[in-house]
């Protein structure tokens, strides 16, 4: 990539030539396919608008940045027009900035060097050629944007994928099929990219912007997650909707679970008052929003806390562990941070809207709710579970391949993820009818079936037929080395 400096003040704009213009301006190029100016066939005034946006490039670019910009304006108009209204065509950061291959780079795409062969399209010509990899991960950004990557890089976002491996049976026992995981669980969480033997991305592995997605170049995750490319925007990961193409469903219902808070109910009847656009660090409580978003509680900045990209700020508990513990606690993937800490950031944050006591007071129940379900309802189900590996009624070759222990899953998966985080998040029906009602009524099912097998002395159904068991349960070399 070009080391030249950063030109900050864009040279000149993009002028927006369309709406009123005449009917003799008009570039009609949809429906003849001839690019000269032209009048359209016209029935009245209102069809001679032109369906192209049309935007001068005037900057200071060198020859190969400019092909990029001219080619992909005519041939993918919608990514670039993406970038265009983005910060970066602002700031002068074009398409070869983040695209242009690094030496070594195991994924330059050959096949795109065709297109400068092709002197029909615009800039189609060897002298205009620089090589290129589609993909653009966490390292290329980290160039001009060491902050936010290094951050990002030990949240457990980027560190999914070792976290799933080291704790998941669907994985760990190959209990669903690699297509399953593709589309389902590899979509949030990532890939391991590959590339196949023409130097292709392995459609196995591809596309893909999950969160812990593990790059060629070894970086970890995708930060098109909440920042969609190519507008690359700090508003639209302020919003709730970044973050719900993930955060939703029966086992981890934020979405959900905000709609029903009072913030969230501020959020849907005031948001047209809110700041999305405010500069990056300035985006302020009370002035910019009335009451938080997502990104507000967990990554944006305010008072004296800073705006940070790693998401396990803030926490105090890993409630989405079987057992709720502090988050330097949790095994797999240990916390480098002190609960007391982050309990007062996150209080730091409350307290730009609220009183303290109130923002106390909201803690008490939550670490109430966090106890309980540990005691309760957590403890004395594994405690069971225990017994019944122990007797030999239960398997322990596989898991859910017995009735009990899918419900033992979902007791603290789907209703016990719940019931804690419903109280987490200020909603009451999360943390109620969805939460701890269906804990209670889970939780004696379970028993009730458990004492049975007990009592009885009868071993566990065991599903001889378990559909698509099938995936590889190989853990990724990348991360784990050859095994
Ligand atoms: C002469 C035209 C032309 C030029 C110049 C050009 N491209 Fe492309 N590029 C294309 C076409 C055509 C495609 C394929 C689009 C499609 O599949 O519909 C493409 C595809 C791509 C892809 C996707 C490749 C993939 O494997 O998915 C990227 C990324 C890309 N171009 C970036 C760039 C960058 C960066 C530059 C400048 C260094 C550039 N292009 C210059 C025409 C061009
Ligand atoms: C700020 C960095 C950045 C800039 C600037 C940028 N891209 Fe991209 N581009 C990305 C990222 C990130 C992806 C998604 C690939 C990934 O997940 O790694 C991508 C993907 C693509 C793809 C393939 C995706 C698809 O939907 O087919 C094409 C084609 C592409 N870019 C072309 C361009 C062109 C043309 C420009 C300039 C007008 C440009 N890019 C500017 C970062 C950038
Ligand atoms: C060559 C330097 C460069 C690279 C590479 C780069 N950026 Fe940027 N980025 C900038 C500059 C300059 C700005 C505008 C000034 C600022 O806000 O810091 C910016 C702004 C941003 C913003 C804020 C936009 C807004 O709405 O306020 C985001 C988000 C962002 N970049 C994400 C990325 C991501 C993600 C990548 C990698 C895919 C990337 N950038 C790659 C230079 C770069
Ligand atoms: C819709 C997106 C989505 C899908 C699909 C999905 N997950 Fe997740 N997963 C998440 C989110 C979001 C979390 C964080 C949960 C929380 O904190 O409440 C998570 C949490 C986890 C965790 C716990 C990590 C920890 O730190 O305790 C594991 C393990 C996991 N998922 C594995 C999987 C597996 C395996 C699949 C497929 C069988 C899958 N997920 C499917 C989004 C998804
Ligand atoms: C989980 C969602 C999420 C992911 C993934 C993400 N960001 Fe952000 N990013 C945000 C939010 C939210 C903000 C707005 C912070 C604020 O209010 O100022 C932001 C802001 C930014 C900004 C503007 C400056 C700042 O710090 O406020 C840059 C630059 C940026 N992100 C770069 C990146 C890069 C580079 C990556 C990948 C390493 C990335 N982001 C991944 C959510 C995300
Ligand atoms: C593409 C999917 C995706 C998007 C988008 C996403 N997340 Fe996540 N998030 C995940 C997954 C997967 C996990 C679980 C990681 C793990 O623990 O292994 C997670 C975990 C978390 C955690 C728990 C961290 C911990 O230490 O327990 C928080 C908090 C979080 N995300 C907040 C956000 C916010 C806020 C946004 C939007 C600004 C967001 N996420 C966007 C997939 C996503
Ligand atoms: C009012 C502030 C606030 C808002 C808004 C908010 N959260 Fe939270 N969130 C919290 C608090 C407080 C906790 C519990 C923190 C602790 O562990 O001490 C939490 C916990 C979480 C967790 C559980 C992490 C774990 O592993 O235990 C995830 C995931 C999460 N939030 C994601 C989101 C997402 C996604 C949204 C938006 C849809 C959102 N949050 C909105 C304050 C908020
Ligand atoms: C940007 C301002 C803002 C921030 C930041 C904020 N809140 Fe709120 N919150 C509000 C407003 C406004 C209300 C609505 C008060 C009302 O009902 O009149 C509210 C309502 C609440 C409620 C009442 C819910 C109900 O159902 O009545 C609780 C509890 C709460 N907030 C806790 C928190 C906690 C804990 C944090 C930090 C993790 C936090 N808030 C962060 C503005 C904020």
């Amino acid at each position: 990539m070009s080391k030249r400096p950063l030109i900050w003040l864009a040279l000149a704009v993009f002028a927006f030539a369309i709406a009123g213009a005449g009917p003799g301006f008009a570039q009609n190029e949809n429906a003849t396919g001839d690019t000269t100016q032209q009048p359209a066939p016209v029935e009245t005034v209102q069809q001679n608008f032109s369906v192209v946006k049309e935007f001068r490039v005037e900057r200071s670019l060198t020859p190969q940045a400019v092909a990029c910009i001219e080619c992909h304006k005519q041939e993918t108009p919608g990514i670039f027009t993406d970038w265009a209204r983005s910060e970066h065509a602002d700031s002068n950061i074009s398409c070869i900035d983040c695209h242009l291959a690094q030496p070594n780079d195991p994924d330059i795409a050959k096949q795109h060097e065709k297109y400068y062969d092709r002197p029909e399209l615009p800039y189609g010509e060897r002298k205009y050629f620089a090589p290129i990899a589609t993909v653009v991960t966490p390292k290329d950004c980290s160039r001009c944007h060491p902050d936010e990557t290094e951050q990002y890089a030990r949240s457990k976002h980027a560190n999914t994928i070792e976290i799933m491996w080291k704790i998941d049976p669907w994985l760990n026992d190959g209990m669903n099929s690699d297509m399953e995981r593709k589309t389902g669980c590899f979509n949030c969480h990532g890939t391991v990219l590959k590339i196949d033997d023409q130097g292709r991305l392995d459609s196995d592995t591809w596309p893909n912007v999950g969160v812990g997605r593990v790059n060629l170049d070894g970086s970890l995750g995708s930060c098109t997650s909440c920042h969609t490319r190519h507008r690359f925007s700090t508003a639209e990961a302020r919003r709730p909707e970044a973050c719900d193409q993930c955060h939703l469903g029966p086992d981890h219902p934020q979405i959900e679970i905000f709609e029903e808070s009072k913030h969230g109910t501020m959020y849907h009847a005031y948001r047209d008052e809110y700041n999305f656009d405010a500069a990056p660090g300035t985006w302020t409580p009370g002035v910019d929003y009335r009451a938080p978003t997502c990104a507000a509680c967990h990554m944006s900045g305010a008072g004296g806390v800073m705006t940070t990209h790693d998401v396990t700020e803030r926490l105090s508990w890993e409630t989405q562990a079987p057992l709720t513990v502090r988050p330097s606690d949790f095994a797999a993937f240990p916390a480098d941070t002190n609960w007391e800490t982050e309990r007062n950031k996150m209080k730091q944050i409350c307290s730009q809207c609220h009183s303290d006591a109130w923002t106390d007071d909201h803690y008490d129940g939550l670490d109430n709710a966090v106890e309980e379900y540990n005691e309760v309802y957590y403890k004395p189900a594994k405690a069971m579970l225990d017994e019944l590996y122990d007797k030999g009624l239960l398997s322990t070759e596989k898991f859910f391949d017995e009735h009990l222990e899918v419900q033992f899953y979902e007791l603290w998966h789907h209703e016990g993820r719940r019931a804690r985080m419903g109280v987490a998040m200020m909603a009451p029906d999360y943390a109620w009818w969805h939460g701890f009602y269906e804990c209670k009524h889970r939780f004696n099912q379970f028993m009730e079936e458990a004492r049975h097998l007990i009592e009885t002395g009868e071993k566990a159904y065991v599903y001889p037929d378990f559909p698509a068991a099938t995936g590889d349960t190989t853990r990724p070399v990348k991360i784990f080395g050859p095994q």
